[in-house]
């Protein structure tokens, strides 16, 4: 199993790859939410001044740690995404499959375009992921879901791993009997999941981390052990994780330091011998599959 992580503009290290690479693209660009995409970090040092209590009445003092930020603002947002679109198209295998992550804001655009791009037969599901955290609008519904496009590069031959979907529970468990309320259901297209906690385990501390619960069920189901797996737009490396988890092979690229020291660290378990900069050459001018756990940058 080999983790890569590239550093490096999608679209300059794209168009270098040879067709039917991977067998599994997910990828989350920015939304165009119009304003940068900013997460500040803090950490607690003990302070007798300080204003949170802690354990046995110890006082602490909050300190910013540092800043992490990307642009998340394009005039004409499909003709950025669209290149990669068309890349991704060319770069899956014949059963592979492409998840594109969005919100409400562009994700009808982009359906059209994708339609174009893979034929509205490759259209398999919109996956509605819905959470619920953060303030409510006066003014209208709070928007509290993303939306997942799933694409088929064919619609008649698809990875899809029914028996690897993992359950939930019923909503109504008594109306089911014991044994079927024991093993729950599976999901529907209908994805409930909270967001990443800013206090869990699981936060890099990158902003627009995705849970790695939703991206994970992405990966189990849509891709054999062993399959090769592209995020182009990767971030914290949340595709990464899941292939790791799950003995998938991974390549990562972010055009962000940040991103890339971020996934470094968090990938840092499954990144070999010789570690990040074992690999120094231009993505796209070797064969993809070099070496397994490295990091290439342009
Ligand atoms: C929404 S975030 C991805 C978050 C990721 N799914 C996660 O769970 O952490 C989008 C990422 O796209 C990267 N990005 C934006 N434009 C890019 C480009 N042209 N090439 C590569 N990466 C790009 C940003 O640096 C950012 O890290």
């Amino acid at each position: 199993m080999s983790i890569e992580i590239v550093h490096a503009r999608n679209e300059d290290c794209l168009p270098g790859m040879a067709d039917a690479s991977f067998d599994l693209i997910y990828i989350d660009p920015p939304f165009n939410t119009g304003r940068p995409q900013t997460r500040t970090q803090i950490s607690t040092v003990r302070d007798a001044e300080g204003d949170r209590l802690g354990f046995h009445g110890a006082r602490y003092r909050t300190v910013k740690v540092g800043t992490r930020s990307f642009a998340d603002s394009f005039d004409d947002y499909l003709a950025f995404l669209e290149p990669s679109l068309v890349a991704a198209h060319r770069l899956l295998r014949p059963e592979g499959s492409f998840f594109l992550h969005l919100d409400f804001r562009e994700v009808h655009y982009a359906k059209v375009l994708l339609d174009q791009i893979f034929g509205r037969a490759g259209f398999i599901n919109e996956i509605i992921w819905s959470y619920d955290y953060g303030g409510r609008s006066r003014q209208r519904w709070s928007p509290k879901h993303d939306t997942i496009l799933w694409y088929a590069k064919n619609p008649r031959r698809y990875t899809f791993r029914y028996e690897d979907i993992d359950r939930v529970p019923y909503m109504a468990p008594r109306l089911v009997g014991a044994e079927k309320a024991a093993r729950g259901k599976t999901p529907t297209d209908s994805w409930w999941h909270t967001i990443v906690s800013p206090n869990g385990k699981e936060k890099t501390g990158y902003p627009t981390q995705k849970p790695l619960a939703i991206v994970e069920r992405i990966v189990r189901v849509h891709s054999n052990p062993g399959d090769h797996l592209l995020d182009f737009f990767a971030g914290s490396g949340t595709l990464g994780e899941a292939a790791a988890r799950h003995g998938r092979h991974a390549m990562l690229i972010d055009a962000s330091a940040d991103a890339v020291a971020v996934m470094r660290k968090r990938l840092s378990p499954w990144l070999g011998a010789g570690g990040d900069d074992a690999a120094t050459s231009q993505p796209g001018t070797t064969p993809l599959r070099s070496r397994p756990g490295t990091t290439r940058r342009p």
